[in-house]
């Protein structure tokens, strides 16, 4: 038969983190591998959520956001991140981050300019890239301590260059990028007219004294850059789709036409609860970040204890480790048979790379998980570690 795929669509592939998730549920396994928690939202959000949907809130919001949201999100903008904004002009509410990141992309790059994207790189960024016919600059980020080399990506910057997509804290590496590394990625935008799209969805995330800094905030950004942000991983609320991007004010007309023909708004009633969420009580990201804290150092010694090669985290809730001393032939081995063996799911470091051969030896595990299924999982790696020394 014909096929009628256009080409775009078949220049990526299915979501393997997804496919993952599939997988996992067929070998009724742990899944380690699609960044979800299993454990509760906070019940004075679902509580708004619910008065939301009595009050009757069931119809289209204004396409870019109800203003209750988008003033809670200047707001949280000011005191956290330390830059003021106009919520009646510079924020779209979106279906998610993964929204308010394609339209933003769609709304400033022109099919052929440069997008530079930092590698190992959070999974959607390529399609990202692909669905808005852009050209990925791909930058690698260093293990053990994830950096990037200046001149490499001074090399990268030319008057092809429309944008840079940042993500920090980083998925899938845990890196915080640095006051310095911000401001030396800023310098560059500024010199070049550079747009800097930052990802800053684990921004409450953060371990071992790390900061996070928004690069909106360094003298001159506020204007050169769209910060995309969501309710999903600081409330635990991945289900309910709503994020935004903030952008100034010329940018913001572009997205939100984009976002409104894509999607044209997110769940109402769960935008009221968004605005709440933002405005819960400031204790609870120092109980949030407590708790990750307490999961990351347990996965981190069971992983250790398996016989796993770790990259410590600085935020974020993934750990990324080496697996090539296990002798598999690639990520993609490794991980089926860690799933179909021992039921843990994971993401093959491939993923997240534009070759695949980069990640072969690369396994991702995440990890905002209860205790008990963190617990399960550390079983079935002691199962996994019993069965090598065999
Ligand atoms: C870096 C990053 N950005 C965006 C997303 C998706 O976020 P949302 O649920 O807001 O679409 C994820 C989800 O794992 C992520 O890790």
């Amino acid at each position: 038969m014909k096929n009628h795929s256009s080409h775009r669509a078949m220049k990526f592939t299915e979501s393997v983190i997804r496919e993952m998730t599939r997988i996992c549920l067929k070998h009724q396994g742990v899944n380690l591998a699609q960044g979800f928690p299993d454990f509760p939202a906070p019940l004075e959000i679902k509580e708004a959520a619910l008065r939301a949907i009595q009050a009757d809130l069931n119809q289209y919001a204004i396409t870019w956001g109800e203003p209750n949201l988008r003033h809670a999100i200047a707001e949280k903008f000011a005191w956290y991140n330390g830059v003021t904004i106009d919520p009646e002009a510079e924020i779209t509410v979106c279906c998610g981050s993964t929204e308010a990141m394609i339209s933003s992309l769609m709304a400033i790059v022109n099919s052929g300019e440069e997008v530079i994207v930092f590698e190992p790189f959070y999974e959607n960024y390529g399609p990202d890239a692909i669905l808005c016919d852009a050209k990925p600059r791909f930058i690698t980020l260093h293990e053990p301590d994830w950096h990037f080399d200046e001149q490499e990506l001074t090399q990268a910057f030319t008057n092809k260059t429309k944008a840079i997509i940042i993500n920090t804290p980083n998925n899938p590496t845990g890196k915080v990028f640095s006051r310095e590394e911000l401001q030396f990625i800023a310098d560059l935008c500024l010199k070049w007219g550079v747009i800097a799209v930052t990802d800053e969805i684990y921004e409450h995330i953060l371990y071992d004294g790390a900061k996070h800094i928004s690069i909106a905030s360094l003298p001159g950004m506020r204007d050169q850059t769209i910060t995309i942000n969501s309710i999903s991983k600081t409330y635990s609320l991945t289900g309910w789709r709503v994020g935004w991007a903030i952008a100034p004010a010329s940018l913001t007309g572009s997205i939100r036409k984009v976002h409104d023909f894509l999607t044209v708004g997110a769940p109402h009633p769960l935008q009221e609860a968004a605005a709440a969420a933002l405005r819960i009580e400031r204790s609870y990201y120092q109980t949030l970040v407590k708790g990750y804290e307490e999961r990351r150092n347990f996965l981190s010694r069971a992983l250790d204890e398996a016989g796993f090669r770790i990259y410590r985290p600085h935020g974020a809730y993934y750990i990324m480790t080496d697996v090539g001393h296990f002798g598999f032939s690639d990520d993609v081995a490794f991980a089926l048979h860690l799933v179909e063996k021992f039921g843990v799911a994971t993401v093959p470091g491939s993923s997240f790379y534009s070759r695949s051969s980069l990640g072969a030896t690369k396994i991702r595990f995440c990890f905002p998980k209860k205790k008990e299924t963190l617990e399960q999982a550390a079983e079935k790696l002691e199962r996994f570690k019993r069965d090598r020394e065999k």
